[in-house]
């Protein structure tokens, strides 16, 4: 599957018509609310409708006879009107102002888990930066459109339709003249609307591009301090910045044109209006209430259309950013979960069989590898820097699938297990130790259920039993020690001391050391030596390391390179084969 979103797939490509259906999921819930919004809606465009017909009734009837009473008598019942014109549309906003923020609210949560369950390929292919900026800015304009836009586009829709009929209702050929203009502007908006979306899209992914940019320098800033790269990333950010500039100016470009062709397509109404009205009413065609009352509904029918183009780019603007965020809800795992295919189990732990493996876009970085590890023993994988050794750790704990071939779990294939059930017999300390923002307590119980609920004092007698309080003892306020964000409050070997009591805790069936120790001292390092010994005979140990003490130490010692992973048999072989292939290279 491919993972990068800015090479989507062009069979996915989604239409406007694919995009609304998908949407229309956001809305299910909110039905009662959005039917009573229009309802809302549909009343205040029959109630500005019948004004123009009363006050025409009053021109013709009550000012050419000269009967103020009934003039004062109608203006009250408009009046009337208008308020409660007024009541309908207040209602309407903030009923669909709700709807706005509860989309947004829902749609957020959604990504979000999408997220969650993406495999780790998935965020090596695209920016943390443009993943929140979609989270963020795509749904709020998602939002706006929901709650600004939505209703009061079919309002303007329902307005205009209503006039329409008055218009032609009232004279159909004086009518037909003056909604000739609106033709041509549908014409023109269905013309442009692609071109429009197009410039929004731009706009959403410069905005991405931005955050993705400022994320990656805020990540980065020790480097880019050290190096005195300030003036490179300043001019980076310049760079996207200017980017951002320009596409956000081509997006209120396109999102505008609408304006003025609207605004000349309502004068070029009125102007028909007039012209052919007086001409009609000179011949005896047509009367001067009548000409108020149908200037009255031109404008009832080209000023709900002057809205519409606002509002149809506020549509494309929300098209554009539906897209980016679908493009997140429609991917899906490539790890899933297949039905348990029960193997013999042979007493190994962990067995790969001709496994290949490559990641996107790479070389094959293991070329049908078999071998398997047997339970309780120490394994040690040595081999160049490149040589794969991160890799097969990863696959051991199915961060990634195979390309081809197997990788069986207890004699069952690693991909019938659920998560929780591979997380519990796996313990995995990744090269980069990762901490999170709080305690050394919360950080050591990091997705440890059974440990959870324990007190400080009970958990302590925890590690006293495993014989990690030593290794607490290197934290100034033990259990309590603060981390910052990023854990910069504790040096990387600390770091890497909490990754290991923390997958020592869970007490796994299999625990993987990728370079677990590189930056600990000796003295520190021997003591995770002695607890690693001491952990239950049945935990088999997958060890990547340098030191040589720590290598001499397995059952077994495996060579990883050149998408090979071989036994060497011995130290001295496995020595030999990395000086050999040092030489080589
Ligand atoms: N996320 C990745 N995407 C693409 N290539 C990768 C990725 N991670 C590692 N590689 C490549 O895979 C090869 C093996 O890397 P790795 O397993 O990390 O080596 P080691 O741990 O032995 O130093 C290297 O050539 C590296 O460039
Ligand atoms: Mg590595």
């Amino acid at each position: 599957m491919n993972y990068d979103l800015n090479k989507p797939d062009p069979a996915k490509k989604p239409s406007i018509w694919r995009a609304m259906k998908k949407m229309w999921p956001l809305l299910v819930e909110e039905k009662k609310i959005i039917i009573l919004a229009l309802l809302a809606v549909i009343v205040n465009s029959v109630l500005n409708l019948s004004a123009p017909r009363l006050i025409a009734h009053a021109v013709d009837t009550f000012i050419v006879g000269h009967d103020y009473h009934g003039v004062l008598v109608y203006s009250g019942i408009i009046l009337i009107i208008y308020l409660f014109g007024l009541l309908t549309s207040y209602t309407q906003i903030r009923l669909m102002g709700g709807v706005g923020q509860r989309v947004l609210y829902r749609l957020r949560n959604q990504i979000f888990n999408k997220l969650q369950s993406l495999p780790i390929a998935f965020f090596n292919q695209n920016r943390a930066g443009d993943l929140i900026s979609r989270i963020n800015n795509d749904t709020d304009k998602i939002n706006q459109f929901f709650s600004q836009s939505l209703v009061q586009f079919f309002g303007n829709i329902f307005l205009m339709a209503g006039a329409a009929i008055f218009l032609l209702s009232l004279n159909i050929r004086l009518g037909a003249a003056t909604l000739a203009p609106a033709v041509l502007l549908l014409f023109i908006t269905l013309t442009l609307s692609p071109w429009v979306k197009r410039k929004n899209l731009a706009s959403a992914r410069s905005l991405g591009g931005m955050s993705s940019e400022i994320q990656e320098s805020l990540n980065n800033f020790k480097v880019i301090i050290a190096f005195n790269r300030r003036d490179y990333f300043k001019k980076r950010f310049q760079g996207v910045n200017n980017e951002n500039y320009s596409a956000a100016v081509g997006a209120g470009i396109a999102n505008n044109t609408f304006t003025p062709i609207y605004g000349l397509a309502s004068n070029l109404g009125q102007l028909i209006v007039l012209a052919y009205g007086i001409a009609l009413i000179s011949s005896g065609q047509f009367t001067i209430g009548l000409l108020i009352g149908f200037l009255s509904y031109a404008n009832n029918f080209y000023n709900p259309l002057r809205q519409l183009a606002a509002l149809w780019s506020s549509f494309q603007t929300a098209l554009a950013s539906w897209d980016r965020v679908h493009e997140i809800l429609v991917m899906e795992n490539n790890l899933p979960i297949i039905a348990s295919s029960a193997v013999g189990n042979n007493g190994s732990v962990l067995e790969f069989k001709n496994v290949d493996f490559k990641y996107p876009d790479s070389k094959d970085v293991l070329r049908s590898v078999s071998f398997n590890l047997q339970k309780g023993k120490t394994y040690a994988l040595v081999g160049p820097t490149g040589g794969g050794k991160t890799t097969t750790a990863s696959l051991m704990a199915r961060l990634y699938d195979p390309t081809t071939g197997e990788v069986l779990l207890d004699g069952r294939d690693i991909r019938s297990y659920s998560p929780e059930e591979r997380a519990r017999k796996i313990g995995f300390i990744l090269q980069e130790p990762v901490m999170f923002t709080g305690t050394v307590r919360e950080n050591i119980l990091y997705g440890n259920e059974r440990l959870a609920a324990y007190g400080d004092e009970q958990l302590e007698g925890v590690i006293r039993k495993a014989g990690l309080e030593k290794v607490l003892e290197r934290f100034d306020q033990g259990l309590a020690t603060k981390l910052t964000a990023s854990g910069d409050a504790v040096s990387l070997g600390q770091k890497q001391l909490i990754a290991f009591m923390r997958a020592v805790l869970r007490d796994p069936e299999l625990l993987i050391l990728d370079e677990a120790t590189a930056n600990i001292d000796t003295v520190t390092e021997q003591l995770l030596e002695d607890i690693l010994r001491n952990l239950p005979p049945s935990t088999t140990k997958v060890i990547i390391a340098h030191r040589l003490n720590t290598i001499q130490n397995a059952d077994e010692i495996f060579f990883v390179n050149s998408g090979e992973v071989v036994r060497a048999g011995s130290m001295d072989h496995a020595m030999e084969m990395l000086l050999h292939d040092n030489r080589k290279s």
